[in-house]
């Protein structure tokens, strides 16, 4: 299953108490996601990128505007939408399989004891980290625990999945044979997925188009096709002359905006 998402006019921002102030962190994103679609979020540091998501997880409320997911406005968090958060956000008191479980003891999914144990046994083999089921937090690498955050909101099988930077952790070979197991997992589930990354490549790859947001407050600068075939990962996609041609382009987009990030950054 899978499910629409659209953004009228979104924007959202936070309260800075302790400075008296508001900042506004998107600006009237208007976006139209389709079912099983793969949109990809690139950008600077702090334009916005996690506030989005974290608004279609509803976990932030917009300021104005609205987000609706398959025509419904979303109120709060649903068992339809999961995350990876760009921080792990592990229980440390939970084990491996204890923190992957966790979605279905918040919610009701309708799953028997044994279709939950079969879940969280068979999204533990896929990130790799069989044999670390009774291990906690704190005895796992940043990339393990990273794994374990995709484990928890794969384990769902959620009809969108949103994805903060999920492989950012994650060491390069794993990244690139994680990226192949996403693709293939998508194409099976139909999923729609909003994926967010620093990583052109892991952009370009992965997505059915790149959105590129532009410095604080974040606004939609534009919005790349990737037009490249499926499955990306069973040849050497990188290799087409259209990629390097839609990885100039993307780069043209983003470089300027981290250019002025880095200025803002060192003075
Ligand atoms: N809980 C919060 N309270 C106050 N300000 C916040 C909060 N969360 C984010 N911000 C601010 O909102 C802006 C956007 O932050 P956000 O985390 O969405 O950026 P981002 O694009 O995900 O950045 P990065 O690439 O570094 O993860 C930043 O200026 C940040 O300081
Ligand atoms: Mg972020």
């Amino acid at each position: 299953m899978s499910k629409t998402i659209v953004a009228e006019n979104v924007t959202v921002g936070y309260e800075l108490y302790r400075e008296r102030q508001r900042l506004t962190a998107l600006a009237d994103i208007t976006l139209s996601i389709d079912k099983g679609e793969f949109v990809v979020l690139v950008g600077p540091s702090g334009c916005g990128k996690t506030t989005f998501i974290n608004a279609i997880a509803g976990l932030v409320k917009p300021w104005s505007g609205r987000i609706l997911v398959d025509g419904r406005p979303v109120e709060g968090p649903g068992p339809d939408r999961a995350m990876v958060f760009q921080d792990y956000a592990l229980m440390p008191w939970r084990t491996v399989e204890a923190n992957v479980r966790l979605p279905f003891e918040l919610q009701d999914h309708g799953l028997s004891k044994e279709e939950v144990e079969r879940r969280v046994r068979h999204y533990i083999r896929l990130v790799d980290l069989e044999g670390f089921e009774k291990s906690y937090p704190y005895e796992l690498s940043g990339g393990m625990k990273q794994r374990v955050g995709i484990a928890r909101a794969l384990v769902s099988e959620p009809d969108i999945l949103l994805a903060d930077e999920p492989f950012a952790a994650v060491d390069a070979m794993t990244r690139e044979a994680m990226q192949a197991e996403l693709e293939k997992l998508v194409a099976e589930t139909h999923q729609t997925v909003v994926f967010i990354t620093h990583s052109i490549d892991e952009a370009i790859t992965l997505g059915d188009r790149v959105v590129v947001i532009s410095y604080r407050p974040g606004r939609i600068k534009d919005i790349v096709e990737v037009d490249l075939p499926r499955p990306r990962f069973s040849y050497d996609v990188k290799a087409l002359p259209e990629y390097g041609a839609l990885r100039e382009h993307v780069w043209g987009l983003v470089k300027d905006e981290a250019i002025r990030t880095a200025r803002g950054a060192w003075t």
